[in-house]
């Protein structure tokens, strides 16, 4: 099953996610990359605070305005909620857009806020519409209008909320309603990271782990292999340290890191077998493309959605896939990696 690969970006199992916990960082400071995000929330934050500090007791507590992150999974949406949180000294309350089904699962979670509490609703995009009409007045007037009854006895009642601050995150921004995206003061798009940010990313994590710190080429082997998604370089990690204690005594170098990666039929960018499956795919039986999503899934046997969530994106990144308007192609520098020869024509326009 894809969902199980090694490099999949989202979480494998709930016990992974546990130990990512460990993992995470918990303040501003100790959040490695995605320099500009961070430098716009720190702003944000200490204008808060010294707003804050400004009033005196018997006046509404500040809070921050509505965040809206979005990018691939498994790049620090949720960690970044908690040390928001973390820094304005407020509660998180987590929640998900998939679990706010009704108006009344909405007016729950929102008379439960204290003031300046952070919302946080994970995959917004899954909002059902009934939900969102909701969401509008509490975001702008911090009051929810709330329909009892029906027919003659039909009657409104609005419901004031403490001032708060929603955090969305989305792995879709493309599927959010425009009136939705403009409701946010703070929008941004988390990045790939860098290789740089990643070896930072595992040096920390080697501590925390308790594994002894790899040296520079060690770390930038990882990194390299990690699809700039700190989740993959994290589990990449422990599978490293598992092979290192079984096989080599706990030593860890990057002939180390190769082989125990090898093993995991992951190469040297971090390219599973299913990845290459899909571009050989187009390669052979298309003709190197352009090729329709759907007739590359039915000849793999692959699922649509799980081709286009979890393997293309990183294809596209890399340069290795272009996505034109007449479908799929694989570029030359793609073709290059499986050692394949280039096919001539290159897609005049891509598209993402
Ligand atoms: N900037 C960072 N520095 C260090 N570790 C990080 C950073 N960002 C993320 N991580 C690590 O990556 C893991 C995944 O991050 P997180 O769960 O926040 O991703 P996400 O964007 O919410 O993903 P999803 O879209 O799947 O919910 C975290 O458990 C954490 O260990
Ligand atoms: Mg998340």
């Amino acid at each position: 099953m894809s969902t199980e690969r090694l490099i999949s970006s989202t979480p494998i199992t709930e016990v992974e996610d546990q130990t990512n916990w460990a993992l995470r960082p918990q303040s501003l400071d100790e959040y490695i990359g995605q320099a500009e995000l961070i430098e716009r929330v720190l702003i944000a934050v200490q204008a808060v605070q010294a707003r804050q500090e400004a009033k005196d007791d018997t006046q509404p507590r500040e809070h921050l305005e509505h965040v809206l992150l979005h990018g691939p999974p498994g790049l620090g949406k949720t960690t970044l909620a908690h040390v928001i949180a973390t820094e304005l000294g407020t509660n998180l309350h987590v929640t998900s857009g998939p679990a706010l089904a009704r108006g009344t699962d909405l007016v729950a979670a929102l008379t439960r806020l204290a003031p300046g509490d952070v919302l946080f609703i994970d995959e917004i995009h899954r909002l059902p519409i009934a939900v969102e009409e909701f969401i509008y007045p509490a975001m702008e007037d911090f009051k929810i209008d709330v329909c009892l009854d029906t027919g003659l006895n039909a009657r409104t009642v609005q419901i004031k909320c403490a001032p708060f601050t929603l955090l969305g995150a989305t792995t879709r921004a493309g599927l959010l309603s425009s009136p939705m995206r403009s409701r946010f003061g703070l929008v941004h798009h988390l990045k790939y990271y860098s290789d740089d940010d990643l070896m930072h990313i595992i040096q920390r994590s080697s501590r925390l782990l308790q594994i002894p710190t790899p040296d520079h080429d060690t770390l930038g082997s990882i990194a390299s292999r990690s699809r700039g998604t700190p989740r993959i370089a994290n589990r990449l990690l422990r599978r490293i340290r598992d092979y290192a204690q079984v096989r080599h005594n706990n030593e860890i170098n990057p002939q180390i890191v190769d082989d125990a990666l090898n093993l995991e039929g992951i190469d040297h960018l971090g390219l599973d077998e299913l990845d290459r499956s899909y571009l050989t795919t187009i390669y052979k039986v298309f003709n190197g493309g352009p090729a329709g999503l759907e007739a590359i899934s039915a000849t793999m046997n692959e699922d649509s959605g799980t081709l286009e969530d979890v393997v293309e994106p990183y294809l596209l990144q890399i340069g290795f896939l272009a996505r034109t308007k007449r479908g799929r192609q694989i570029t030359s520098k793609g073709c290059q990696h499986l050692g394949l020869k280039p096919i001539s024509s290159e897609p005049i326009t891509s598209t993402l």
